[in-house]
């Protein structure tokens, strides 16, 4: 089954075509990251009406990537949420439009489920059950994976997710949207032990995060140091990101040793931190990070998770429902 993935949840525009034969067979992303870099995050509506001008010749692009031609696709799995709801409208509007005029089927996907089973996409996939670790720019959550569809919430951020962290505090360190890379470039020449920042909530049970305070602590040691000077910056951004990874670790150590299971997925735009992923090595698992260019939000994700679901004869009604609110715990197993 050729499946025609579509994303368009955030600030992302992205196509893949995902062959249940061949495999991943071609992809095309285009980020607005420059249309919200002045405003120092994403404006819904510029996302949206940008999603409009780029998704039907990313379409293009993409199938022109392959041998393939539109009359070739089989059924078509777009990003229905959680998300913004006029980006969300706007994949959804187009995939099944495109489904109707083809005359196929077309599913929506929950974005979360889809980079939760990207690892899936790599050469040596992991086992069920996993525990699942989801680290993106709006969703901080410990899941325990026991098929595809069959979620159990472990433990989620009570207030900034980790991506979303990343972001504000490269703000309050004058660096630019998205903050993830650039504190993480900052940080490469910077002491991570220089500044003591929290583990949030690693002092009692449970598997539940908080980050708001990270930045809050961030902000008072920049404030106190300013104008910051390249060293400062660097030593900061440095210590926030290990205070990052080192809470995010901590949480999936316990998650681990609650569940028993013996593999570990991380996924989601922040499983691209390199300091991250070198440091979950220590973990007493198995650890599966997506293939390195599917950690960010991108079309691959969603044609496969789509083509889980599709291939097991799942699609929805005509219906253009989009869902910017979305509990994964409440998918449907496969
Ligand atoms: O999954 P994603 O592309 O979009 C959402 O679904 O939200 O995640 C985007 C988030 C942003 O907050 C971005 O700052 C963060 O992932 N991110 C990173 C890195 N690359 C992206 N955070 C830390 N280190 C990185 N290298
Ligand atoms: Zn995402």
């Amino acid at each position: 089954m050729l499946v025609l993935g579509i994303e368009t949840s955030c600030d992302e525009t992205a196509v893949a075509l995902y062959d249940t034969d061949r495999g991943l067979c071609g992809q095309s992303i285009y980020s607005q990251t420059e249309l919200h870099e002045q405003y120092g995050g994403v404006v819904p509506e510029l996302a949206s009406r940008d999603h409009v001008q780029k998704l039907v010749p990313l379409i293009r692009q993409t199938l022109s990537q392959t041998q393939f031609k539109l009359r070739d696709v089989h059924s078509i799995a777009y990003t229905s949420g959680p998300g913004l709801m006029g980006a969300l409208l706007v994949g959804a509007s187009i995939g099944r439009s495109l489904a109707w005029a083809l005359n196929i089927p077309a599913m929506g996907v929950h974005h979360m489920e889809a980079h939760l089973l990207a690892p899936l996409l790599d050469q040596i996939p992991p086992d069920f059950p996993f525990v699942a670790l989801l680290v993106s720019g709006g969703h901080t959550q410990l899941m325990f994976v026991r098929a595809i569809g069959d979620y159990s919430l472990l433990g989620q951020s009570l207030d900034d997710a980790a991506g979303e962290a990343f972001d504000k505090t490269a703000n309050v360190l004058g660096l630019s949207y998205p903050g993830g890379p650039e504190i993480a470039r900052a940080a490469i020449t910077g002491d991570p032990s220089k500044f003591k920042l929290p583990r949030p909530m690693t002092d009692r049970p449970g598997l539940d995060f908080s980050f708001s305070g990270l930045k809050t602590a961030v902000k008072l040691e920049v404030e106190k140091r300013l104008p910051l000077s390249p060293e400062s910056l660097a030593d900061i951004a440095a210590s926030f990101e290990s205070a990052v990874v080192d809470t995010l670790v901590i949480k999936c150590q316990r998650a681990i040793a609650k569940t028993k299971a013996k593999s570990l997925v991380i996924a989601g735009g922040v499983a691209a931190n390199k300091t991250l992923r070198e440091k979950a090595q220590t973990l007493d698992c198995q650890v599966f990070f997506p293939p390195d260019d599917l950690c960010t939000d991108n079309g691959a994700m969603v044609a496969f998770a789509g083509h889980q679901r599709l291939t097991a004869g799942v699609s929805d009604s005509l219906a253009i429902d989009v869902r910017p609110r979305w509990d994964l715990a409440r998918l449907d197993p496969v």
